[in-house]
């Protein structure tokens, strides 16, 4: 037997967890994940104390995680980790739309709806009714048809439906799919900036950093269509405040939408709107799969 050492432990550890498997990823993902956390632990010189506050500050955001409540997304993406793997996984200078994360408010199973179908369940005298429109392409350009858009958002009071008890169920959610023309048309309301959860132990996290805990406006968007790779991804707003200090490190330029006061009175009748209303246009680009 042979005494394990702050020199010798490191390997040893990797030895143990990739001597024994076949798979080549396996012992890749073991042995560089051991050797930074180990590299971590040796270059801070990690205390007793920091380690077990560590401990607690894990099982603290697993206690908070429940069927609505996501804290490990919102702490990968508040670290920037998410957004490091949705960059790894999709580089820039593709012909699609850009990605972004997914965050940690998505619902799968919205309702299906009909074109130009509104997705507000309730009414709030603060919010902008808005009318989004636009198309989804291959990578040539040319329109899919049949392309599924699921679609999520907070409400005018910053919150998504499922942190609201008041808000009616799949409230600002659903899933619309373009026609022949590849076309696709939602009302819904202007979204708004909202601070992510600070209640829980990423809220902490973030005070202790001095770090704001606010996002900038943003229409989510989950694009697929048969044969192309699907597409997550936001509409941010153009001119909010928070574009430049976003706290989860989502933003992109491509990803900015002008969101535009319509007076036409004839437009908002064909979708049940009556003026001023707020609109956005919009198209997405798929790569294939
Ligand atoms: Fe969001």
């Amino acid at each position: 037997m042979k005494d394990f050492t702050v020199e010798n432990l490191t390997e040893e550890v990797v030895k143990a967890y990739t001597s024994k498997t076949d798979s080549p990823r396996m012992k890749q993902v073991f042995s560089s994940l051991i050797t930074h956390l180990h590299g971590f632990v040796k270059d801070v010189e990690l205390t007793e104390a920091e380690w077990f506050a560590a401990i607690q500050f894990l099982t603290a955001t697993g206690k908070k995680c429940d069927d609505k409540r996501q804290e490990f997304i919102l702490l990968s993406d508040t670290l920037g980790a998410s957004m490091l793997v949705d960059s790894i996984n999709h580089p820039k200078g593709g012909a699609g739309t850009e990605s972004t994360v997914l965050g940690p408010f998505y619902v799968p199973g919205a309702p299906e709806m009909p074109f130009g179908g509104d997705v507000r369940r309730r009414h709030l005298d603060a919010a902008n009714p808005c009318l989004v429109t636009g198309k989804v392409c291959d990578a040539e350009g040319k329109p899919l048809a049949g392309a599924t858009l699921d679609i999520w958002q907070t409400a005018a009071n910053a919150l998504y439906d499922v942190q609201d008890s008041d808000a009616p169920e799949w409230n600002l959610r659903g899933q619309f799919t373009t026609n022949e023309r590849g076309e696709y048309a939602l009302v819904t309301e202007q979204p708004v900036s909202y601070s992510v959860p600070t209640d829980g132990p990423v809220g902490d996290m973030l005070a202790a950093a001095g770090r704001h805990a606010f996002r900038p406006a943003h229409l989510h968007f989950l694009v697929s269509a048969d044969g192309h790779e699907t597409l997550t991804t936001h509409v941010f707003v153009k001119g909010d405040e928070y574009l430049d200090s976003d706290a989860v490190f989502a933003t992109k330029e491509t990803l900015v939408g002008d969101f535009k006061v319509c007076d036409d009175a004839e437009r908002g009748k064909q979708f049940g709107l009556t003026v001023p209303f707020v609109t956005l246009a919009f198209d997405f680009g798929l790569m294939a799969s």
